[in-house]
């Protein structure tokens, strides 16, 4: 990947030579339609290059390096690289044009019809492990588990854990299942669960650490998502309807303490807005000892509590 750019042009239309456009103008002309776009949802502006490139990158199938940016490009790989600069300012996320994302160094495999994980979710598995390797042959349960980042990420990095992923939509667990498959990750298993209703009852008490990443946007905030969420990603991913997003984490809260071991873990991951509503609802559950956790992108929380 390129550094980010500091001293690009920005042409109204990519230049030609010999009625040939340069990579670099369509690299430029790109990024400046990808910053405009009010679909994409860029947590920084320097990302609307890094896509473009990357974009570029996988179009070309070779990384791209300076010395590329003068090269001409044929009319045929101008065309199939504007189509696909096209899909990312229509909002189209990057994991899924190419198909896949890198979470805690598993390449997973993302669909349309299932919650894209994000890079801000790493932040949920770092916790988890941290807490799991402290404990012999622990048992973890990941709820809306989605394409299974968190429950992958843990089981890969805790090898003796014994990690259960949860979720409601059948396509999730069987995408979350070929993604174990394909990295041979043997010591998770997805199952298809309205929260925690299918656990096995003998983990009652018995499990050291939650992790959960619901969706939290409220049923009335569903509207004012840009469309790079509202439009490529599954609606029951988002919203749970409820009128402060907060519905699924007091279903948690009430059941959490009945799975949990003494001393064991609730990790929750919300928007930073939420942080403090979201810790109350925990409390009023019985996790004690809340704190609010960030890592450097700072995009979201992670409420960690212990059960009594
Ligand atoms: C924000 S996504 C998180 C997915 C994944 N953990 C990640 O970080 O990429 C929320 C997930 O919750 C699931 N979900 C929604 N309602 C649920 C419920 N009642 N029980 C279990 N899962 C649920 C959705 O299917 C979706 O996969």
């Amino acid at each position: 990947m390129i550094a980010p750019v500091a001293a690009h042009r920005s042409p109204a239309a990519p230049r030609r030579r010999g009625g040939t456009a340069l990579l670099g103008d369509l690299l430029d002309d790109a990024e400046r339609r990808i910053l405009a776009s009010r679909q994409a949802d860029l947590w920084k502006p320097w990302v609307a290059r890094a896509d473009a490139e990357e974009i570029a990158e996988l179009v070309l199938g070779r990384t791209i390096g300076d010395d590329d940016l003068d090269q001409p490009l044929s009319a045929a790989t101008r065309r199939r690289l504007q189509a696909m600069f096209q899909r990312r300012i229509d909002g189209e996320p990057l994991a899924m044009i190419r198909g896949w994302i890198d979470f805690r160094g598993l390449r997973l495999t993302v669909r349309g019809d299932v919650f894209t994980p994000r890079p801000s979710s790493e932040l949920l598995a770092i916790e988890a492990i941290r807490r799991l390797r402290r404990r012999r042959r622990p048992v973890a349960v990941d709820v809306a588990t989605g394409a299974g980042p968190v429950a992958l990420a843990v089981g890969d990095a805790v090898p003796g854990a014994r990690v259960i992923g949860l979720d409601i939509a059948a396509r999730a667990v069987s995408l979350a299942r070929s993604n174990a498959r394909r990295l041979a990750v043997g010591n998770v298993e997805f199952r298809r669960s309205d929260m925690l209703a299918g656990l096995p009852r003998p983990l009652r008490r018995q499990v050291d650490v939650i992790t959960f990443h619901p969706p939290y946007v409220a049923g009335h905030e569903l509207k004012t998502l840009p469309g790079e969420i509202a439009r490529f990603e599954p609606v029951e991913s988002l919203t749970d309807r409820s009128s402060d997003g907060l519905g699924l984490v007091r279903h948690l809260a009430d059941e959490a303490t009945a799975w949990l071991r003494p001393g064991g873990w609730v990790l929750v991951e919300v928007g930073p807005y939420l942080a403090r509503s979201a810790t109350a609802v925990l409390r009023r559950g019985g996790i004690r000892d809340l704190r609010s956790l960030r890592d450097g992108l700072a995009v979201t929380r992670v409420l960690a509590g212990q059960a009594p």
